[in-house]
């Protein structure tokens, strides 16, 4: 608390330096947006800094050295990534007529292992006590895996740390292509991580996109991944939309039509209790603040939302990502008592899935990777804390467990489960690639151990032939096609 505003007075003197050099120029008095409730915010003035949102005061804030404010990802980056802003905020608009519209949770109707709801979210599956059942932490990673991370997050997952059970804790990576490295990829597939998907190109806006752009995005990931990382469709079972922008009812079709099993991409509101995973059976049990969440049912389907990371004094201010949030100016033991209070809400009440969820950026800072690791070995010595994959913990969900048989229970048993993943080669092939964004041709590189292809695999060519449009997807519901071949369920 005291060192907060020690801190902001900090960074009160370094506006007050700032304002006086460009005084007459604007006497700045940054006003948080309206109705977009909190949240990072582009400084006006320069890229370097931006504003956090809390309960509309706005916090000044500057991007740790060398790193720039990106307004459409809201968190600090390299600057040739940066999208510098402010950029204006679209209102979503309401596209769904109100026919049709999904109804509150009716418990009496929903039963496990198919559906799941309560009032709030927060009720306990099979309304087991908190006492005996186990917290479940998820590790998600999103974006390009790369030579930029791929240590970083093996230090984590490489085996230094492990459950009650004695299996080393495992991740969840929600992969987008460009940048990404597919025989890393594979060896995290092959070692136990799941392979999730977020989209081949990242567009912004494609919340309001069709069903094809959807299934383009996100089926073409699926295709890239299978080809290029060995992973087969049937262990790729969630998705993340691009910036948490889910897509209304289109996404939600893709998932149910492609087979998969859950959606993490709705942001759940600082709430008091934090919420469990539900089905899309029945209305979302809370506000949906992007506005774009699905109206409709979507019996059967998951989403495991990403409650908000805050504590109690709103130091380093609300986040879905823990990197959105502002702890860089902290040392790794304060990075760790904030993931303590953070995760105390959870632990201590109704021990929802505690959810980790980060960009790279958050490794490329030395106080932050050093508290997260200060924190994974402290919840890794409690002896009810499981770090698991989405799908396992789904797995747990759909059939609770207590703890006292948790060491039997063979869904989180390394030794009774192995990936269909091959064993990567010991050197890929390093491709470079042609890349047409615009006029501009560029080169790609991208490893992998299958040939090199013709192309930089792009939305139409997943298997980069150099002949765009050449895939055609077809519906492939996961319960009536469990067979591995790919090439049938692909053809032109
Ligand atoms: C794959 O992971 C294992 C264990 O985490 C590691 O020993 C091995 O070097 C990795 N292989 C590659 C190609 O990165
Ligand atoms: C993975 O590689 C193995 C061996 O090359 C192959 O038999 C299998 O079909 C591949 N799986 C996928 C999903 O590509
Ligand atoms: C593409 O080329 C056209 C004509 O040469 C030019 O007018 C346009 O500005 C270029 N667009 C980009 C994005 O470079």
């Amino acid at each position: 608390m005291n060192k907060f505003h020690c801190k902001f007075i900090v960074f009160a003197l370094a506006i007050a330096s700032i304002s006086a050099q460009s005084k007459d120029k604007e006497k700045e008095e940054y006003e948080c947006p309206t109705n977009v409730g909190n949240g990072n915010f582009a400084d006006p003035v320069t890229c370097r800094r931006f504003y956090q949102c809390v309960d509309g005061y706005p916090y000044l804030n500057r991007c740790p050295s060398g790193l720039y404010f990106d307004d459409i990802q809201k968190f600090c980056t390299f600057k040739d990534e940066a999208r510098c802003g402010p950029i204006p905020i679209t209102a979503s608009p309401v596209t769904e007529a109100p026919i049709d519209n999904a109804q509150r949770c009716d418990p009496a109707e929903c039963e496990l292992p198919y559906c799941f709801c309560s009032k709030d979210g927060a009720n306990i599956p099979k309304d087991l006590s908190a006492e005996e059942i186990p917290q479940m932490i998820l590790l998600t990673f999103d974006g390009a895996v790369n030579h930029n991370n791929y240590d970083h997050y093996m230090k984590v997952l490489g085996g230094k740390y492990s459950n009650p059970n004695g299996c080393p804790i495992k991740g969840t990576f929600f992969i987008s292509h460009e940048y990404s490295n597919y025989l890393q990829i594979q060896n995290l597939s092959f070692t136990g991580n799941e392979i999730a998907v977020e989209t081949i190109s990242s567009q912004q806006g494609l919340q309001d996109k069709g069903y094809e752009e959807w299934v383009g995005e996100m089926i073409g990931m699926r295709e890239i991944l299978r080809h290029f990382a060995n992973v087969s469709n049937s262990e790729i079972n969630g998705m993340r939309a691009p910036f948490l922008k889910p897509g209304r009812n289109t996404q939600y079709k893709v998932i149910e039509d492609f087979g998969f099993i859950y959606d993490s991409s709705i942001v759940v509101p600082p709430n008091k209790i934090p919420s469990w995973p539900y089905t899309l059976d029945y209305k979302i049990p809370h506000e949906c603040k992007s506005g774009t969440c699905p109206t409709k049912t979507f019996p059967g389907v998951w989403e495991v939302p990403m409650n908000s990371h805050f504590v109690e004094s709103y130091e380093g201010g609300i986040c879905p990502y823990l990197d959105q949030c502002v702890l860089h100016n902290h040392d790794p033991d304060e990075v760790l008592e904030w993931l303590q209070e953070d995760f105390s809400r959870y632990y201590e009440q109704n021990k929802a899935p505690y959810m980790m969820a980060f960009h790279t950026n958050w490794f490329q800072i030395k106080e932050l990777e050093q508290g997260l690791h200060k924190f994974i070995s402290w919840a890794t010595s409690l002896p009810d804390v499981w770090f698991v994959t989405t799908t396992q913990a789904l797995q747990w969900i759909t059939d609770p467990k207590r703890n006292k048989e948790l060491t039997t229970f063979d869904a989180w048993d390394c030794r009774k489960q192995s990936s269909q993943t091959q064993r990567p080669c010991y050197i890929g092939n390093k491709c470079a690639l042609a890349y047409k964004s615009g006029n501009i041709t560029d080169t790609r590189y991208m490893e992998t151990c299958r040939d090199c292809p013709n192309k930089f695999p792009w939305l139409g060519d997943s298997e980069g032939t150099g002949i765009p449009g050449r895939d055609n997807y077809i519906y492939q519901s996961k319960d009536t096609s469990p067979t591995e071949d790919s090439e049938s369920e692909k053809r032109k």
